[in-house]
């Protein structure tokens, strides 16, 4: 479709589908007219409302850049790079784990790629790392299981309302006992900050917590295995990177660019707008697809070719303009902590050819569920 209907309605969805990288930039920058908030296509449904409060992803300046600022002083360069230490220590430990159940075979994803980001997010928000299966199975309810339109019909919303009410249920319980203690962290400092000379109350405090336990895990653990998949297709790029560690972080951002763990981007044009010679009306859904952009042939040289040494990898799997993903610091160095890891701790390893690789729904989430090695 990028060739030949490159922005196009999906009737199916009632999408507008924008499938080429220039496009993409211009949906996803030009917040003038094309807008975050997505509610006039959401149904009203007392769970949503409590989460989509806090939920700065979803709102428009000028309160989109006060709530993110909130955040943002919390997630400081600073902050993210003294968080190093400990990730490389998770990292350790569950290596650590593999070995001493022994057995020549793991799931890449249930014991490193999942464990790693949820652990490190649980002890940023200052969440009990127990309650990791929680956090799994609400990012999957919203995220994967109930597909990419889920959130846009009754149907979607009914399935997924049993999940909203457990996590805000929890987040809620966490936030008073935050309230009545002094203990520090980042939901300490939510429950003091003022915006607009006010403090925030306890549901957007859920919707701010809400946003950051689903979009830091499954995504970091999706980049993760997406650069174990790309590097085992080209046993080249592993020899380089095993050759020069250097070199990793250009080599995952091409991993982003050739595998965007998000399917979509979307938006609501605010006006009638031209884009792509078509004319899209006002009010409508208009989503970039992010794994199309990343392989547009108009803006990358061979585009499905896996380059660690692409001059530039300008991707938008983080997203790009004001909305430009927040744990993107923290979700870079988590993967180059964990890759190093595993190449320290490994002379080899691959995606054995008898065990198969269990996909997600590439509509609605661009990774794998199980990933043997
Ligand atoms: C925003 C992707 C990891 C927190 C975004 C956006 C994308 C994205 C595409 C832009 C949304 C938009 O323009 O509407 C990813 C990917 C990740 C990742 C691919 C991992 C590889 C994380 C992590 C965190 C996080 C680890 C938290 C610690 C956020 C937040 C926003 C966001 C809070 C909203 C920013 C705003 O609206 O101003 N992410 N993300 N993400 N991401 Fe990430």
């Amino acid at each position: 479709k990028r060739q030949s209907e490159p922005v196009s309605l999906d009737e199916a969805s009632g999408r507008w589908q924008v499938f080429r990288y220039r496009d993409g930039v211009t949906v996803a920058t030009d917040a003038k007219r094309f807008s975050n908030d997505l509610s006039a296509f959401i149904p009203d449904h007392e769970e949503l409302r409590t989460f989509t409060k806090g939920n700065f992803q979803a709102m428009d300046d000028p309160r989109h850049r006060q709530m993110r600022s909130l955040v943002s002083q919390g997630f400081t360069p600073k902050f993210v790079q003294g968080l190093a230490p400990r990730i490389e220590q998770v990292a350790a430990e569950l290596l650590d784990r593999i070995a001493d159940r022994g057995g020549d075979r793991i799931d890449l994803v249930a014991d490193l790629a999942h464990p790693l980001p949820v652990t490190v997010i649980a002890e940023v928000m200052g969440l009990p790392v127990a309650d990791r299966h929680l956090f799994r199975r609400w990012a999957d309810a919203l995220l994967v299981d109930n597909g990419v339109d889920a959130l846009f019909s009754e149907e979607g919303v009914a399935a997924m309302a049993p999940s909203i009410r457990e996590m805000n249920q929890y987040l809620l319980s966490h936030v008073r006992e935050y309230r009545a203690s002094d203990r520090a962290g980042l939901i300490r400092a939510l429950v003091e900050a003022e915006t607009d000379g006010r403090r925030l109350d306890d549901q957007e405090i859920v919707g701010f917590l809400a946003l950051l336990l689903i979009a830091g895990h499954l995504t970091t653990s999706t980049m993760f295995t997406n650069a174990i998949l790309s590097l085992d297709e080209n046993p080249g790029a592993v020899k380089e990177i095993r050759a020069d560690r250097g070199l990793i972080p250009q080599m995952l951002e091409e991993v982003l660019r050739y595998r965007s763990p998000l399917v979509w981007l979307d938006r609501r044009a605010t006006e009638e707008v031209e884009l792509g010679g078509q004319r899209i009306p006002e009010g409508s859904l208009v989503s970039v697809s992010l794994v199309s952009v990343g392989r547009d042939e108009s803006e990358f040289t061979d585009p499905d070719t896996f380059d660690i040494h692409r001059a530039q990898i300008r991707h938008l799997a983080f997203g790009m303009g004001l909305h430009f993903c927040l744990g993107a610091p923290l979700a870079r160095m988590e993967v180059r902590i964990a890759l190093n890891a595993m190449l320290d701790r490994y002379d080899d390893f691959r995606i054995p050819t008898d065990a198969p690789i269990v996909f997600h729904d590439p509509k609605d989430f661009n990774g794998t569920r199980q990933l043997p090695l």
